[in-house]
Formats: structure tokens, sequence, C-alpha cells
């Protein structure tokens, strides 16, 4: 019996002890008496939340553990959230900077490959156009003064233009550049070429050069002849009238010959000459023009020494047009126009 007694007490002992381990689970009855089921980092949250403002409240949020862990972490996220900061984390954009770096590396690459083409540069006689800096800015004339002729027109006593010939569009240079404000007219693209000449060199300090002479007509330049030879005569009253028109054709062109019926070409004259003569090649007008002329596309048309291929005596006052390229082309070489054009 004893014994008997003995085991059912022992199970009695052990029923107990199950039903208090029981009631000890986390959501038993015991549970709540228990400490080792208190969360020590939930005091700490509200706490860094509480120093703020809320101190009577956070207490009641240990209350619900559900939401607690949850509502903080999402809080500080929110923040972030305006999209707004992660948009200027379009840095996505620094993908771009790097790609322009990508395109630098070959780039070192090609330099090298430069080099060897330079050498070959200095060999040729460049243009020397570009190094030429106007005193002011000339991009309206540059049109002009650049202009390329498909040909250029040759003048002379083997080419003659004949009474009809007109140049296309003739334009009245402004008085402010023609002598005492004569009325001279050019051609348009060598007007506009003149006057861009012209004014350049008043930049540069020469103020005393004019236009005396731009188109002529067939029957301007025969009163001109006659003119001429009325005035060799005088001089030398035993000239017949050939010998006197002889000496005038050395220096005067023939009606329909003349390079001034083309409109092409100008006399410069300085106020300090009483006459078109060669005393214009001591003047300052003229060292500039024999340094800058053909950057205006002009050239000095009757050189001194070519009078054999030109048919006409030395005119250090008459410059032609023909563009700027074909003008330092022939004043480097130094040619005539009949031997630029072989003709
Ligand atoms: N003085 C030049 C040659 C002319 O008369 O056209
Ligand atoms: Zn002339």
């Amino acid at each position: 019996m004893r014994q008997r007694s003995r085991v059912l007490l022992l199970l009695l002992v052990i029923t107990l002890l199950c039903g208090v381990l029981f009631m000890m689970r986390p959501d038993g009855l015991l549970a709540p008496y228990l400490s080792i089921y208190d969360e020590p980092d939930e005091p700490s949250e509200p706490s860094q939340d509480g120093p703020v403002s809320d101190g009577p409240d956070t207490p009641s949020e240990p209350d619900d553990p559900d939401v607690l862990p949850e509502l903080p972490p999402e809080r500080p996220s929110e923040p972030d959230v305006p999209t707004t900061p992660t948009e200027p984390s379009t840095p996505t954009v620094p993908t771009v900077p790097s790609e322009p770096n990508t395109p630098e590396p070959p780039e070192p690459s090609v330099e090298p490959t430069v080099p060897p083409v330079r050498p070959s540069e200095p060999e040729k006689p460049v243009n020397p156009l570009p190094s030429y800096d106007y005193p002011i800015d000339v991009s309206a004339y540059l049109p002009a003064i650049s202009y390329r002729y498909d040909s250029i027109l040759l003048v002379n006593k083997t080419h003659p233009l004949g009474p009809s010939f007109s140049p296309g569009i003739v334009t009245k240079l402004p008085s402010s550049l023609t002598l005492y404000k004569k009325d001279v007219q050019l051609e348009i693209t060598a007007a506009s070429a003149v006057e861009a000449m012209l004014l350049c060199m008043r930049a540069d300090g020469i103020t005393n050069t004019f236009v005396t002479s731009g188109y002529r007509s067939y029957q301007y330049q025969a009163s001109l002849q006659n003119s001429y030879v009325r005035d060799e005569k005088s001089r030398n009253p035993s000239l017949t009238q050939a010998e006197a028109l002889a000496i005038v054709r050395t220096y005067s062109a023939a009606p329909g010959s003349s390079e001034h019926q083309s409109g092409l070409c100008v006399d410069l004259m300085t106020t300090s000459m009483s006459n078109l003569d060669e005393t214009f090649e001591s003047t300052a007008a003229f060292a500039w023009l024999q340094k800058n002329a053909a950057q205006f596309g002009f050239i000095l048309r009757y050189p001194k020494g070519k009078e054999a291929i030109t048919g006409y005596t030395y005119e250090p006052w008459h410059y032609r047009f023909v563009g700027r390229d074909a003008a330092i082309e022939i004043t480097e070489a130094g040619l005539t126009l009949e031997e630029y054009l072989n003709k």
C-alpha cells in the first residue's frame, strides 16, 4: 500500500510540474509575471523618441508590442521616402560624365597619329591669310574680299572688252572714300572690297588716301585718250597724231581695252599729290598696299619691270580686284595677271 501511494504521489507531483510549466509559456497565465519574457530593447526605443516630448504617452506604447516594433522602423524610412532625396541621387547622371571619360582615352591615341602628319604641313607654303589680322571687323566684307571667280577676266591690249561691255552691277563708292568726294563707281563686289581696304588703311593710321578713279565707260576712256593726245602734242608740237597716240598708249588704254571699263580696278591717290604719278610710290599708302592689298583681293596690276608683259608703264596707284586667294598667289609669286593666267 505504501508503495502504491508513493507512486500516486509521484504522478501527482509530475502532473503539477507539467501544469506549472504549461502556464509559464510566453502566452501562458504566468507569463506576465515572469521577467524572462520582458524585452529590454523596447524601453530604449521609446526613449529615443521620448526625450523630444512624448514622455507620458510612450508608456502606453509598450502595451502594444506588435505596433511598436513596426512603426519605429517605418518612420525613419519615411523621411527618406520623399523621393526628392532619391532623385538628387540622379547622380545616376554621373554615369554620363564617366562616359566622356571613355572617349577621352581614344583621343590621346589619335594625337600621336597627328604629329606624323604635321611634319608635311610646314613644307606647304601655307596661305598666309589666316595669320593676317585685319585692324577692324571686316566680317561684313569677307564675302566680297574672298570672292572666287570661275575665270578671272583679263583686260589688256590683246584682250579688249569692246565698246558694248559693261560690268554686271555697278555701285557708287561712299564719297568719304573718294578724292574730294568725286563720284566714283565700281563693280559691286570690288566696291565692297576696296571699301574694306581703305577702312583698314585708315585704321592703321593712313587717312590721306582716296579713290580717284574706278569704273570708266568706253566713251569716257575715249575722251581721256583724246585729252592725253592733246597734252602730248602741246608738250611736243612736232609730234604727229599717230606719234602722240603711240606715246599715250604706253600709259593709257584705248577705249574698249581699259581695265577700268570692267569696273574691277581703282586708281588711288593721296591728298598730298597734285597729279596721278609715280610719287605715289613714296607714300605710306603704297607701302601699306604692298604689304596688305592682297588680303583684300587686290593686286598691283602694272608692276615695275613688267612693262613688256602688261603693255603699260609702271603704275603704283592702279589696283585690280581678283579675289583674295588669287591676289595672294599672284602677289607672293611676283606675277602679273597675264603670267598668272598664262595668257
Ligand atoms: N592706265 C591704264 C592702263 C588704263 O588706262 O586702263
Ligand atoms: Zn588705273
